[in-house]
């Protein structure tokens, strides 16, 4: 059985057929080679002989020289393997290591990226929340310093320029507020100050955007998301557009303990294979209902890229592509209080209130009591978070469904 190079399968193509059935090939048997990838849940693996086995642990450790051997599931896993070469190819980075969690990957990432004591980061002033605690708790009491700024402005390459970093750590796109991040200025910046840049691409996935194709260095996904879609699986994954970074994180991984179980893998690379199809469901939906939102006598504003009105809808337009603006958006409510938000969710039939985002339904959830619960009144008004804003993943359902569960839960 032959089959095709997939280097130059379109992104829904790699998605859909994924890598391991050129692998499987290889063990192809008289009883035939499953259309999928068996789950391998050996903690070991043993091999030919003592020269074989020898190599085996080289070759466990670098994917250089095109051939990948497994030794103890801590150091990797075929399951794991094979969405991690997906991801790769889906990224257009050399190389992805599978985690344990989005939280795993970013730490991972961070120390890849060259956070050791009396060096620099500069992040996002309005990074998802347990980041900015990874920051504060793990690496500022080991002698990193981190700078915080609004970087989602246009001067950001300035802002750069003057603060010398060696990381960059940014989102795509901000939570809950939806706003966009200019990739390019960012990494011509980060470049030309020696910077690591590292994104987190969460919201945007693929689909909408390969930051590695903008400049950036490392590219950092909650798996646990879109990329699963199936709120079945917890897990995170971390992309790089260099050799010399990959080896780093496929380091850190294995005595962090961090890798992704055989199983996880499994589950999060069959959600790959509908992320493109779920990705443009997610964005249709998601315009429409920014736009009957918008239009609601109880809304006060709508935070959506995809409306004219946004600040970063030209960004968007050109970053993201006309009409590809995610799936995420936020909406305050006229009446501002913590009472009426209460009221609106516990109204809802359809629509989930849990606090995780980009699962196949829709889902909302409350950032002054969830994403930044920990953050007093005044430093969320600061960052623009209102008492009265609620966060929307908008799912796959009908959308019609959607807006009506929207508008009984509005009290129209
Ligand atoms: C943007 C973003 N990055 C990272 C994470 C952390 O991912 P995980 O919960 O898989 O550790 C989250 C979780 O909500 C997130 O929203």
């Amino acid at each position: 059985m032959k089959r095709s190079n997939n280097r130059d399968w379109t992104l829904e193509t790699l998605l859909v057929h994924g890598y391991e059935r050129e692998r499987e090939e290889g063990s192809g048997s008289r009883k035939g080679v499953p259309t999928v990838q068996p789950i391998y849940t050996s903690t070991t693996y043993l091999h030919y002989n003592a020269e074989t086995l020898d190599r085996a642990f080289d070759t466990s450790l670098s994917e250089e020289k095109g051939e990948t051997a497994f030794v103890y599931a801590r150091q990797g896993n075929p399951n794991a393997f094979a969405l991690e070469t997906v991801m790769a190819q889906a990224e257009g980075g050399v190389g992805a290591i599978a985690f344990g969690s989005g939280m795993a990957a970013i730490h991972a990432a961070l120390l890849a990226g060259g956070l050791v004591a009396g060096s620099k980061i500069l992040a996002a002033k309005d990074l998802y929340g347990a980041t900015t605690s990874l920051l504060r708790q793990a690496f500022v009491p080991l002698g990193v310093e981190v700078v915080t700024h609004d970087l989602y402005r246009r001067d950001v390459g300035d802002i750069i320029r003057a603060e010398q970093p060696d990381v960059v750590y940014v989102e795509t796109l901000s939570n809950p507020l939806v706003k966009v991040i200019d990739l390019d200025v960012i990494s011509a910046a980060a470049r030309e100050v020696g910077a690591v840049s590292v994104v987190d691409s969460t919201f945007t996935t693929p689909f909408l955007v390969r930051p590695i194709e903008h400049g950036f260095d490392l590219v950092v996904h909650s798996a646990t998301k879109y990329l699963g879609g199936h709120g079945d699986s917890t897990a995170g994954l971390v992309i790089s557009a260099k050799r010399s970074l990959l080896d780093q994180l496929r380091n850190y991984a294995i005595i962090l303990g961090a890798m992704l179980s055989p199983f996880d893998s499994h589950l999060i690379k069959r959600g790959l294979q509908t992320l493109t199809l779920r990705m443009e469901r997610h964005c249709s939906n998601a315009l429409r209902v920014a736009q009957f939102l918008q239009e609601h006598q109880a809304v006060a504003k709508v935070h959506y890229p995809g409306l004219a009105g946004h600040p970063h809808h030209e960004l968007a337009t050109t970053l993201l592509g006309e009409g590809r603006y995610g799936g995420l958006l936020s909406f305050e409510l006229k009446e501002q209080s913590r009472d009426a938000v209460f009221r609106f969710m516990d109204r809802l039939r359809l629509l989930l209130p849990a606090t995780t985002l980009g699962d196949a339904w829709s889902l909302v959830s409350y950032p002054a009591m969830s994403s930044h619960r920990n953050l007093s009144e005044a430093e969320r008004r600061i960052i623009g978070i209102t008492d009265g804003c609620i966060r929307l993943s908008v799912g796959i359902e009908d959308v019609g469904d959607i807006m009506g569960d929207l508008e009984r839960a509005l009290g129209g």
